[in-house]
C-alpha cells in the first residue's frame, strides 16, 4: 500500500492546496499543515499538539469516517471561537490511511 495519503487543505485565504501525507512518520493533521506552511508560524499548533489550544482548528468538508474524539478535544472545543458542528483539532487527528481524500479547510485565527 502507497505511505502517502492525498488530502485537500484551503488555508485561511481560502486557497485550496492539495497535499501528501505520510502515514509512516507518526504525525497528525497539524503537524502536516505547518510542513507545508499552510498556515504563518504562531497561528496554528501554539500547544504543541496537547488540545490545549484550538490554534489548530479545522472544518472537515468531506464526509471521511474520522477518530472519534476524545474528552480533551470535545472540552477544548467546547470554549473555542468560531467552532461548527464539523469542527475538529487537527492536531488530534493522525495521519493513517483512513484519511485518503480528506478534504479541511482551516478556521480562522482567533
Ligand atoms: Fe493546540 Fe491542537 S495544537 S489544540
Amino acid at each position: 500500500m502507497d505511505k502517502d495519503i492525498n488530502i485537500t487543505i484551503i488555508d485561511r485565504e481560502g486557497i485550496k492546496h492539495q497535499v501528501e501525507a505520510p502515514t509512516d512518520m507518526a504525525m497528525n493533521l497539524m503537524e502536516v499543515i505547518r510542513s507545508y506552511e499552510l498556515a504563518p508560524e504562531g497561528t496554528i499548533g501554539i500547544c504543541g499538539g496537547m488540545a490545549m489550544c484550538a490554534s489548530c482548528q479545522c472544518y472537515v468538508l468531506s464526509n471521511t469516517e474520522l477518530p472519534e474524539k476524545q474528552d480533551d478535544e470535545d472540552a477544548m472545543l467546547s470554549e473555542a471561537f468560531d467552532v461548527k458542528d464539523s469542527s475538529r483539532l487537527s492536531c488530534q487527528i493522525p495521519i493513517t490511511h483512513v484519511l485518503e481524500g480528506l478534504e479541511v479547510e482551516i478556521a480562522p485565527e482567533s
